[in-house]
């Protein structure tokens, strides 16, 4: 049975400075629930939870700290009284995943393991984990269905994520107190309607909507579009985009359907595929900037499309996107005209 007396109660957010991780925690605190967030920052900046604050009028509690650290975790655990966990804290550069395995598994797999040590000794059984299209592998077809194996992803970046979905089942199996959402997100792009909060990668970003928003508003050159030979529509690749917030909203449902034993797994994503050049056409529309591009090669490890089927979010979890293309496209706009060095001030 779903459980439906969550509100109210507190929510430990790990890598809740982080993009999807402070929309999240802005839609928890948008609805009733108090936050715990537990971030590093290495890949964040507090001035997103200050931002999160301000947009809700309401404080949540920040403790900077690693996912990997048992004391830590375990102090946590005694001073809050955490009702469930949302899992966001990891690395994600999928490029560097494979110069830096170690790293990858280390943060991701480890810190996972640490975290559901630290949380079986305190007795809280309700997680809900950052997972990722990536899991079904390069050769699923398509749309992508919860029900088919996960395949064997081409980076330690994605076989982090199916190793650590194959550890929370392996945990529901042994041990019926846990309630576990593997939720499996599509491509998060967007940002808050407010324009107060958005993506802000450290360096040259690796994904393609930070670099279009911050070609159009001056810090780069030049788009490069990794190939246009793909068997696709216009030769681009195709991904599903899927808005940050509609991703945050999906979190907070499954955070309310959890309490039944077991793990379940969700896509989230729109359903539609878009190609890169349709995603340049629309942000320039969009936008009004021109977006200078050129082609270059293939990136190594892109599939030429992908996207899911979301119904199963819909029909368990009442969960649907919201927001479409132009949406997801104005709202990363506004964030990143507003913002153009992101969270810090220069
Ligand atoms: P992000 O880098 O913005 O957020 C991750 C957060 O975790 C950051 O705030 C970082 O400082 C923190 N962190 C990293 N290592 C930590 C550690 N050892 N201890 C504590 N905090 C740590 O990334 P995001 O886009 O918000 O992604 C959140 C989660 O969703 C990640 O697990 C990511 O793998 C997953 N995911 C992201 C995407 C995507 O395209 N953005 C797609 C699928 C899955
Ligand atoms: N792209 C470009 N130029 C860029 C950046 C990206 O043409 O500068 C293209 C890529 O080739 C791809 C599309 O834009 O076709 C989307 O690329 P992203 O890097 O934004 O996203 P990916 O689909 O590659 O990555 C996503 C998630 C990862 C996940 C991966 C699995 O962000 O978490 O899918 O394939 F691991």
């Amino acid at each position: 049975m779903p459980d439906t007396d969550l509100q109210q109660r507190k929510i430990l957010v790990t890598g809740g400075a982080g993009y999807i991780g402070s929309h999240t925690s802005l839609a928890l605190l948008e609805a009733g629930y108090e936050v715990v967030v537990l971030d590093s920052l290495v890949n964040a900046s507090q001035e997103a939870l200050r931002r999160v604050e301000l947009l809700v009028g309401r404080s949540l509690t920040f403790i900077e700290g690693d996912v990997r650290d048992r004391n830590c975790l375990d102090r946590l655990f005694s001073k809050h009284d955490i009702h469930a966990v949302i899992h966001f804290a990891g690395l994600k550069a999928v490029a560097e995943s494979v110069a830096e395995p170690l790293a990858y598994y280390d943060t991701n797999v480890n810190g996972s393991l640490t975290l559901c040590q630290a949380m079986q000794a305190a007795a809280i059984f309700r997680l809900v984990f950052s997972s990722s299209a990536t899991v079904y592998g390069p050769d699923a077809p398509v749309p992508y269905r919860e029900q088919m194996p996960r395949g064997w992803p081409a980076s330690p970046y994605g076989a982090s994520k199916a190793m650590v979905e194959r550890v929370l089942e392996d945990l529901c199996a042994a041990d019926s107190r846990w309630s576990v959402a593997l939720l499996r997100y599509f491509n998060p792009i967007g940002a808050h309607e407010s324009g107060l909060m958005g993506e802000d990668p450290r360096g040259i970003p690796n994904n393609l909507l930070p670099f279009i928003a911050q070609v159009a508003v001056g810090r780069r050159g030049r788009l490069g579009i990794f190939g246009s030979d793909y068997p696709t529509r216009d030769g681009t690749c195709e991904r599903d985009y899927v808005h940050v917030m509609d991703l945050a909203e999906g979190h907070v449902k499954a955070l309310e359907h959890l309490g039944s034993s077991g793990s379940y797994a969700y896509n989230l994503g729109t359903g539609q595929a878009v190609s890169v050049l349709a995603m340049v056409n629309t942000f320039q529309e969009v936008s009004g900037k021109e977006i200078p591009y050129d082609v270059s090669q293939r990136r190594q490890g892109d599939l030429a499309a992908f996207w899911a089927d979301p119904t199963l979010a819909f029909d368990e979890l009442g969960w649907q996107a919201q927001r479409n293309l132009d949406d997801m496209v104005r709202d990363t706009w506004r964030w990143q005209a507003a913002n153009p060095h992101g969270y810090s001030a220069e």
